[in-house]
């Protein structure tokens, strides 16, 4: 039974939106928080979980990154890979696009220096999710998470996250050793009156 955010849901809802708006979307800038709080990290290996229209996975590998970049939409990942392409060969050739559910997708150990996950929501759960992606985190690493919540706190009116379980700072913290992580979490309101607020996490992993 789909919960309105399983693989099938998300592809109609890619498909849809490219076919509509496949050059605006292309055009997106990176997200915020991450420019802001990884922005200053030398470049690595990174991967970007649940990369939808790639655009943090593209500014990732203009800055140097190597990036392996996973989500379900086959339509996400061939419009992401097809703005790569236009990029060039210097930001194409450092992504490597990857199908997978990230309801059991797990990175190899310690792989990457930098593990990000934007605004995914997750069937089951997201402490299970966090620590899978954790799991994939160097020694010395990053791991930067973003969950929407789907309430505002300030009216208790749903936002546009209303009916997802993307990852709280409660499931972060509970899927982190705090021995074997510093981890910075805070709320962080949206500058769009009414759009609620972001739980965003960053956890650097102790060597
Ligand atoms: C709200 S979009 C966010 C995209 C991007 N991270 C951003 O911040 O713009 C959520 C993305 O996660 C993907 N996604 C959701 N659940 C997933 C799962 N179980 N496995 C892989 N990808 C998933 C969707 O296809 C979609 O591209």
């Amino acid at each position: 039974m789909s919960d309105g955010f399983d693989r099938d849901s998300w592809e109609r809802r890619w498909s849809q939106v490219l076919r509509e708006h496949g050059d605006k979307v292309a055009g997106r800038p990176p997200n915020a928080y991450l420019v802001a709080d990884v922005g200053g990290l030398a470049p690595g290996r990174a991967l970007d979980a649940g990369c939808g229209h790639g655009a943090e996975t593209l500014w990732l590998a203009a800055a140097g990154w190597e990036v392996t970049a996973v989500d379900f939409s086959p339509a996400a990942l061939d419009h992401a890979r097809a703005t790569a392409g236009r990029i060039g060969p210097d930001v194409a050739d450092r992504v490597e696009w990857v199908e997978g559910d990230l309801g059991r997708w797990t990175p190899q150990p310690h792989r990457y220096d930098l593990v990000c996950c934007l605004y995914v929501h997750v069937a089951d759960s997201p402490t299970e999710m966090v620590s899978r992606l954790a799991s994939g985190v160097a020694p010395g690493g990053t791991l930067f998470v973003v969950g929407h919540l789907p309430v505002d706190p300030a009216t208790g009116e749903p936002t546009p996250a209303a009916g997802q379980r993307q990852v709280t700072i409660a499931d972060a913290r509970a899927a982190l050793d705090a021995a074997a992580w510093n981890i910075h979490a805070e709320e962080r309101v949206r500058p769009e009156a009414g759009t609620g607020v972001d739980a965003v996490v960053r956890a650097v992993r102790r060597r």
